[in-house]
């Protein structure tokens, strides 16, 4: 790989970018769509706004987006076949790449505020199931019934999805790139992962490499789409190596998703920002809800 630029020390101009999951466009609903984004976007650039850190920033702007119920992650996640919710997220900072990851967990409100706590412990990267669960209770989270983050369209997709053992690619895995003042970028996914499910089945969303990378001397990178697809080719890492070889995130992106779609053999979508706090993003769905934020532009823009 060809030496991408050198980062130059001083203060960076805060930078948002959020999605809300590449996928089947629903036709109708586009407003509640944008709302979320559009709040999501909010509450991760007012973190960066008063001097927070990128880290903070993508946790709060996921968390606004697992407690949204249009959204596939934490209420409102997709059923496995069996019936039951198992979510996955991932939560990464580029100056020390510290990351931390929780998978098929059930009973948290806002798997991506554990996924931080994994990052915080630095003393694994990734938890799963029970033993997930079991650490949300050291932390102080409280646990949430399963049933409290199943929604009426959910049960309703499932049962379509039990009858016709598929359903339109649904999309709705969520995610923020940030980068603050201090130079630092980050990158948060989570998600409920595919509809009909088998149960134990980890997605990219867990997974730090595919589904969320960030390294504060090039970007970060939250993907959406398939999830085996995505793990394949290591999506988000390699996202950002296009990157540091063209410097061109519009083009990076794009690039990525065409490595996604040919040579992972799936569709999705991502959303990247570089060190200056340029962005990009791309998909092969025929939606995926993003917005962003940066005080040149003034409000958050919601462009879908
Ligand atoms: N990209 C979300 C999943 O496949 O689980």
């Amino acid at each position: 790989m060809t030496p991408g630029p050198t980062r130059p020390a001083g203060p960076r101009v805060p930078c948002i970018i959020v999605h809300g999951g590449a996928g089947a466009d629903p036709g109708e609903g586009r407003e509640e769509l944008r709302d979320g984004i559009r709040a999501a976007v909010v509450a991760g650039f007012a973190v960066l706004e008063r001097g927070g850190r990128s880290l903070e920033a993508v946790e709060q702007a996921v968390r606004v987006l697992e407690d949204h119920p249009r959204f596939n992650a934490g209420r409102g996640s997709v059923l496995t076949e069996a019936g039951t919710i198992e979510m996955d997220a991932s939560i990464m900072e580029g100056d020390r790449l510290d990351c931390g990851a929780v998978a098929a967990v059930a009973d948290v409100a806002n798997p991506i505020t554990l996924a931080r706590g994994v990052l915080e412990s630095r003393r694994h990267v990734l938890l799963v199931g029970d033993g997930a669960s079991a650490f949300a209770r050291r932390l102080g989270m409280p646990a949430c019934a399963p049933e409290q983050l199943i929604t009426d369209r959910r049960r309703a997709q499932h049962a379509e999805w039990m009858r016709k053992q598929a359903v339109p690619a649904g999309g709705g895995t969520v995610g923020a790139v940030a980068l603050d003042r201090h130079g630092t970028i980050a990158a948060a996914t989570s998600t409920g992962g595919m509809v009909g499910k088998l149960p134990g089945r980890v997605g990219d969303s867990a997974v730090i490499g595919a589904g969320t990378y960030a390294d504060s001397t090039i970007g970060g990178v939250s993907c959406t789409g398939d999830g085996e697809a995505t793990i394949r080719v290591v999506l988000a890492r390699r996202a950002l190596e296009y990157l540091k070889e063209a410097d061109d995130p519009h083009y990076a992106a794009h690039v990525a998703i065409d490595l996604l779609v040919d040579e992972g053999r799936g569709s999705g979508g991502l959303i990247l920002l570089d060190w200056r706090g340029r962005l990009g993003y791309a998909q092969s769905t025929p939606l995926m809800p993003v917005g962003w934020m940066t005080p040149a532009r003034g409000g958050p823009e919601v462009p879908f």
